[in-house]
């Protein structure tokens, strides 16, 4: 054996893992936007929470903005993400003529829509989420202030009141932790045995397959790295969906961010990536494993995914 031999690791891959339909749906309306408008195209709040995507649509002419008042009225489009924003932002933006394009995912636009129903029907709406995610600060601000009632844990559903007689219903935000909501929502079931309960769930199947598979994952395994931003709710709950299978679990933007102390003893290791990761930050960490560590790699499938929508139809025809 040479002195330099490296440790034997298993390295298990997530599968499904990293991009959704309703990230590839956002890039790609980017990408069109930018061809049929020309640079700049804006876009509102980071089009996908990854640095990664946001710096190579930087590089061909985005222009990433906070708030509309930074957009200039003319012909280039200002994009919105897709985590959905509040109905104030396309007024605003129609006041001020600007051409909008709105890469919301449809799986967060149904939830808008089902809080507009039950808000219709003059039921109270309590939304299951994390306060300031903006997917959370857009399905709120589709009604008017204080008609819906965000909670994030089930000491809040405890101190929630309604007026006698009042209807209720719940939504929850699409990236939530499966395990935690169900806990949540037993416990708003409990209080409220009337409430309305979404005909199919919120949390999109995005989220749940990537739970499910990093779950699957850390069952054989000590440690999980998971692919994605610090900002990315769904990321953030992969790791924690790995820590509770008893896994050393770490977030990680880039192989650059590994921390390899953690690994240092261990001898197995699942990879997986949040929905807004590109698979290429998979493969620099599999390549960044695999100078350390003599690695066998194996793949855990615990679904296949055929998801796919159509492009907003400003962007539609082919460019
Ligand atoms: Fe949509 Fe779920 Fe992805 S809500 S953007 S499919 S994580």
């Amino acid at each position: 054996e040479p002195a330099t031999s490296k440790p034997p690791l298993r390295v298990v891959l997530c599968a499904p893992r990293g991009f959704c339909a309703g990230v590839v749906r956002a890039i790609e309306t980017v990408e069109r936007a930018l061809r049929i408008y020309g640079t700049p195209v804006y876009v509102r709040h980071e089009i996908v929470h990854n640095k990664f995507v946001v710096d190579s649509l930087k590089a061909k002419g985005v222009v990433f903005i906070n708030e509309l008042a930074e957009a200039p009225p003319g012909p280039h489009p200002v994009v919105f993400s897709a985590h959905g924003v509040a109905r104030s932002v396309p007024e605003e933006a129609g006041r001020r003529n600007l051409r909008t394009i709105d890469a919301t995912c449809p799986l967060v636009t149904k939830v808008h829509r089902e809080a507009l129903a039950h808000f219709k029907r003059g039921r109270r709406i309590v939304l299951i989420g994390h306060a300031g995610h903006p997917e959370v600060v857009g399905t709120m601000g589709q009604l008017p202030q204080g008609a819906v009632t965000l909670v994030s844990s089930i000491e809040e559903v405890e101190r929630l009141q309604r007026e006698d007689g009042q209807p209720i219903a719940y939504v929850t935000q699409t990236t939530l932790s499966v395990d935690d909501t169900r806990e949540i929502v037993a416990a708003l079931r409990a209080r409220f045995p009337d409430i309305h309960v979404p005909p199919n769930e919120d949390i999109c199947y995005a989220t749940t397959n990537r739970q499910e598979a990093v779950k699957a994952a850390a069952r054989l395994v000590e440690a999980a790295i998971v692919v994605g931003a610090a900002n990315s709710s769904n990321s953030q709950r992969l790791r924690e969906v790995a820590e509770r299978e008893g896994c050393v679990a770490q977030l990680v933007a880039d192989e650059r961010a590994v921390d390899w102390a953690a690994l240092a003893n261990v001898r197995s290791v699942a990879v997986t990536a949040g929905a807004s990761a590109p698979e290429t930050l998979v493969e620099r960490i599999v390549e960044a494993l695999k100078e350390r560590y003599e690695v066998t790699l194996e793949t855990i499938t615990t679904t296949s995914e055929s998801m796919a929508f159509p492009l907003p139809r400003d962007v539609r025809d082919p460019v």
